[in-house]
């Protein structure tokens, strides 16, 4: 057996949706919307299953989205990308990480990531081979530093895989982050990954800058998109990898003998939603930065002091101002079991030194499910406002 996935032990987004079930939670746990995603786009789907080709698409994708994806960043990012040669069409934005991993790093090579990481980045890397070399990001800002990039880069570093917007933190990283961390991918020759599947989800008048608009990252850096997050329709693990022709060989090698196509009725259903008219992006910013602000608002009423959130589907509370014994994986334990609500404790996205006073909501709901969990996290301060709260059994 491979050592890397035989110690990996069950996960704490497992649990949590183990014991959401058993104690019938709302569960603001796992990261998907409420929303059953643009009819348009799914009748799309629906006929071109009927009526459209079920055989192997090509390996690159289907020149109708590969057209589309060029297109939509060209309007959304300002990016001037080839289809012929810069895009490809994979299963999901997970199998593009794996396959970038696969294709650009060899055994010892050293691999720059940041805490909190997406669970799957630390196991595909080690799979690959690569040495992980961990930058920490810590609240309340989460930012990119200089003297912790210094630490983290060496001669070795030969690949960042990067997330912006960041999940779970729910940070999109600033201009000055984004440069300051092409310069080093630079200095050391490395080539960077950014998984960008947040992209479209951004708040607050922000705009989404790729790392292939940074100076001197167009021939280093490789952009990953997702469907299933621009639509809201996580189930379709329909991924796109930009990238500069010379990388972009190499990628689909590894893409090649890993899944080679994607389902060809999705990928025309997404040709066609990536058309859209900009009013339904707009509007789909809109109602989750509505019901953000709705579950910040109501979790600040409480009590909880809640962290910013720029992008995402999540938004974060530290525990420290309200008890700074209380740790957040017992915290969760402690709400899904008493209290009837699921959240994720953000300590589990650490490799090492976790952050161990975060947990993570996800407020891509209805305002009935939104308005459910603040009505049983109040129960969790009345408890405890009677002396009831058996909080300290739970560390
Ligand atoms: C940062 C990040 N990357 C990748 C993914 C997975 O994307 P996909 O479903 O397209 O594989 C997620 C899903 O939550 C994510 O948050």
């Amino acid at each position: 057996m491979n050592s890397v996935f035989a110690a990996l032990p069950t996960t704490v987004f497992e649990t949590m949706s183990r014991l959401a079930r058993e104690h019938d939670a709302v569960n603001l746990g796992q990261g998907f919307p409420d929303d059953p995603g643009p009819l348009d786009v799914r009748e799309k789907a629906a006929e071109a299953v009927v009526n459209g080709w079920n055989q192997y698409p090509p390996m690159m994708g289907a020149p109708e989205l590969r057209r589309a994806v060029a297109a939509h960043y060209r309007d959304w990012q300002g990016l001037d990308l080839d289809p012929e040669n810069e895009v490809m069409v994979t299963s999901g934005a997970t199998e593009a990480i794996a396959g970038a991993l696969f294709a650009l790093i060899e055994p010892g090579d050293e691999v720059v990531l940041f805490q909190p990481l997406y669970d799957a980045y630390l196991p595909l890397v080690q799979r690959a081979g690569g040495v992980a070399r961990l930058v920490r990001l810590v609240p309340p800002g989460w930012r990119i530093t200089e003297e912790a990039l210094a630490q983290a880069f060496s001669p070795r570093t030969r690949l960042v895989l990067f997330n912006n917007p960041h999940n779970p933190t729910g940070r999109v990283f600033d201009s000055d982050e984004l440069e300051l961390l092409a310069r080093f991918c630079q200095r050391s020759g490395a080539v960077l990954v950014s998984d960008e599947v947040w992209e479209h989800v951004v708040f607050d008048g922000l705009v989404h800058r790729s790392v292939l608009s940074l100076p001197g990252m167009r021939e280093r850096a490789v952009k990953i998109g997702s469907a299933g997050k621009i639509f809201g329709m996580t189930g379709w693990k329909v991924g796109f990898v930009c990238a500069a022709p010379e990388l972009m060989r190499v990628l689909s090698k590894a893409h090649q003998f890993l899944t080679f196509t994607t389902p060809p009725s999705l990928q025309q259903a997404v040709a066609y939603g990536l058309g859209k008219d900009p009013g339904w992006f707009d509007a789909m910013r809109a109602g989750l930065q509505r019901s953000r602000d709705r579950l910040a608002a109501g979790l600040a009423d409480l009590g909880f002091s809640v962290l910013p959130s720029a992008g995402t589907y999540f938004l974060n509370v530290d525990l420290a101002p309200l008890d700074a014994r209380l740790r957040d994986e017992a915290f969760c334990r402690l709400l899904v079991e008493r209290h009837g609500v699921a959240a994720i404790p953000v300590s589990a996205f650490y490799a090492e030194q976790p952050v161990v006073s975060v947990i993570r909501f996800c407020f891509a709901k209805t305002d009935a499910t939104l308005d459910r969990a603040l009505e049983r996290l109040a129960g969790f301060f009345a408890a405890r406002e009677a002396g009831l709260a058996t909080l300290h059994a739970y560390k």
